[in-house]
């Protein structure tokens, strides 16, 4: 798979696609993740990436020039499957989607910034907007390094143990169950003696009744959607 990231800012990038799974998926060829310099694309001596908005707004919008150049300049060594912008607008990014993303081969992830981008990059370049809350970020590149991030561990080999990514909570639309590890007493505080009974379908079970309770208590809605059978991972 290939994921390559249009920005701004392409030093804000550098830490979290270099790390950790990410960055070990990169290095071992799972994934190639690209950040790519919107201001490769300009040609004026200041390398101008954004202008004034029209209207009585302040704040300044990325201009449509470089952003179609580079765009177009990427699409010619190989077509994307999606084109995303990232944007408080867009859908919400949640484990499905996340899915859906991770079996595509080809991705583009354009990082909104300032104000924006000319809405016409919107309407004739962009495939799919994403948003990954409902809060406004500076910059979309927090954005790309969270959907690269949750779209590279479910690349098969990215994580160390294979099961680990499906365990993940929302994976089965409920919650993670608790997770403890050595020693069985800490301060006094023990672990569910279920656990360190060596009964794997047991522990099984205890995990699912753990993950429902969760569940329920901390996102009802969530919850109520598991219940409909709504949950389309
Ligand atoms: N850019 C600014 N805020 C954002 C958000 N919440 N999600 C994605 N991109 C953004």
């Amino acid at each position: 798979m290939r994921i390559d990231i249009l920005t701004v800012l392409p030093e804000l990038l550098a830490g979290p696609l270099d790390h950790s799974i990410v960055g070990r998926a990169r290095k071992a060829g799972l994934v190639e993740v690209n950040v790519i310099p919107l201001r490769n694309y300009t040609h004026d001596r200041w390398r101008t990436v954004d202008d004034y908005a029209y209207g009585p707004d302040a704040g300044m919008v990325l201009k449509p020039e470089p952003i179609f150049e580079a765009v177009e300049a990427l699409q010619a060594e190989g077509a994307y499957d999606e084109v995303i912008y990232t944007s408080p607008d867009g859908e919400l990014l949640t484990q499905p989607l996340t899915n859906a993303l991770s079996l595509k081969g080809r991705l583009l992830i354009l990082c909104g910034h300032y104000k924006g981008v000319d809405h016409r990059v919107r309407e004739h370049l962009v495939t799919r907007e994403v948003s990954i809350g409902d809060y406004v970020l500076s910059g979309g590149e927090l954005a790309a390094a969270v959907m690269v991030d949750a779209i590279t561990r479910l690349i098969p080999g990215a994580i160390g143990d294979e099961t680990s990514a499906l365990t993940d909570s929302f994976q089965d639309g409920l919650l993670a169950p608790p997770a403890y590890t050595r020693p069985a007493n800490f301060r006094g505080w023990g672990v569910p003696e279920v656990l360190v009974s060596g009964n794997f379908p047991v522990i099984a079970q205890w995990q699912h009744e753990q993950a429902l309770e969760r569940t329920k208590r901390l996102r009802p809605e969530l919850y109520k959607r598991y219940e409909r059978g709504e949950c389309d991972t």
